[in-house]
């Protein structure tokens, strides 16, 4: 191989590896995708508290939801959203909250009515907001 060929394979390397590092930067995580990305860890959490709720093991209880409500206060920002859209995120906010404090007092009954609750301000929420799936 020559000098010259060397140097432009070099050459030619050293862009790839630029223009390597410069894809993230050009497509920059849209609000779309950090949103999908947060709602991902709503159902990993949500089935996670499932286990938690149902075993009666609070102090996970307590954890898991206080990450739900941080979850709801990101997630919420992120949208364009409708008012019927606050009033969901707002719904589900105040059930995570009902849920961290219904652990933290130890009453299972309150638990594991907050819990449902979660579940249905997820599906009452999704109704409006997700395309209706292909039959
Ligand atoms: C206030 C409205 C609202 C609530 C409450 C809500 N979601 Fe969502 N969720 C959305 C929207 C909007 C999308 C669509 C996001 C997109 O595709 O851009 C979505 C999408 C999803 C997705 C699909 C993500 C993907 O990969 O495309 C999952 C999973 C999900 N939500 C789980 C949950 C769970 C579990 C709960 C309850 C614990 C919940 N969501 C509560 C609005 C909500």
């Amino acid at each position: 191989m020559t000098h010259r060929r060397t140097r432009r394979y070099a050459r030619t390397a050293a862009t790839l590896a630029v223009l390597a590092l410069l894809v993230p930067l050009a497509a920059p995580a849209s609000a779309q995708t950090d949103l999908r990305i947060l709602m991902r860890q709503k159902l990993e959490l949500a089935q996670r508290l499932f286990g938690a709720v149902v075993l009666g093991r609070l102090p996970a209880v307590q954890r898991d939801a206080a990450e739900l409500v941080r979850i709801s206060e990101t997630a919420a920002w992120m949208t364009a959203p409708t008012p019927e859209y606050f009033t969901h995120a707002d719904e589900f906010e105040q059930a995570a909250r009902d849920l961290e404090a219904a652990a933290a007092a130890g009453d299972l009954g309150e638990v594991s009515s907050a819990y449902m609750t979660i579940v249905e301000t997820c599906v009452q929420c999704h109704r409006e907001a997700l395309p209706r799936p292909a039959p």
